[in-house]
């Protein structure tokens, strides 16, 4: 399973701001086998974001695009926003699965609008921007990830045969 992560953080982006969520996606699922293909943190703007979810799925750099943060309510999130914009296809079940759980922790869980969705043979899932959130996101949804990176590239198609340049 090869995953791209994408940490959507102004701060963070501006090197004001050290981002711990995009390194523990890598470090949890590398313990699950994936390989870390693209890691970047770009700034809270729709267009950015949704060019790089756009390039990363076309070129098939990746079967799973991982997104934290800007999935709140502060006027500068548009990380949803920009997922929709790209998506072909909504994965509703995993933002409903990482919501449902996350709400016997917090009632903050709430306040997330992420998304997840299809492009192409790519998943896209939004998680919320802190450390916390996505470790216990991440843990609800990994069991079902395997599943649904074997289906969606099982047929083979478009991405089977592509190679691509690591940017890790
Ligand atoms: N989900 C989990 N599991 N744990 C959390 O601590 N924090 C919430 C929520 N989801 C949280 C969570 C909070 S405080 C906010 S504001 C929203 O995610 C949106 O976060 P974001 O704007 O960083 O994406």
């Amino acid at each position: 399973m090869r995953i791209a992560i994408i940490t959507v953080s102004d701060k963070g982006s501006r090197g004001e701001r050290a981002d711990t969520a995009g390194p523990a996606i890598r470090e949890i699922m590398e313990a699950k086998g994936a390989e870390a293909v693209s890691y970047e943190i770009v700034p809270d703007e729709r267009e950015v974001i949704e060019d790089r979810l756009r390039k990363l799925a076309d070129e098939c750099a990746a079967d799973i695009i991982f997104t934290t943060g800007g999935t709140g309510f502060s006027p500068r999130d548009a990380t949803p926003e920009a997922t929709l914009a790209v998506i072909e296809r909504e994965a509703p079940g995993i933002p409903e699965a990482m919501r449902a759980a996350s709400l016997t922790i917090t009632p903050h869980a709430m306040l997330s609008r992420a998304v997840a969705g299809i492009r192409k043979r790519t998943l896209i899932v939004n998680m919320p921007g802190s450390e916390k959130a996505v470790r216990e996101s991440l843990a609800v949804i990994i069991p079902a990830l395997p599943h649904a990176v074997e289906i969606l590239t099982g047929e083979g198609g478009d991405c089977a045969n592509q190679k691509i340049e690591n940017n890790i």
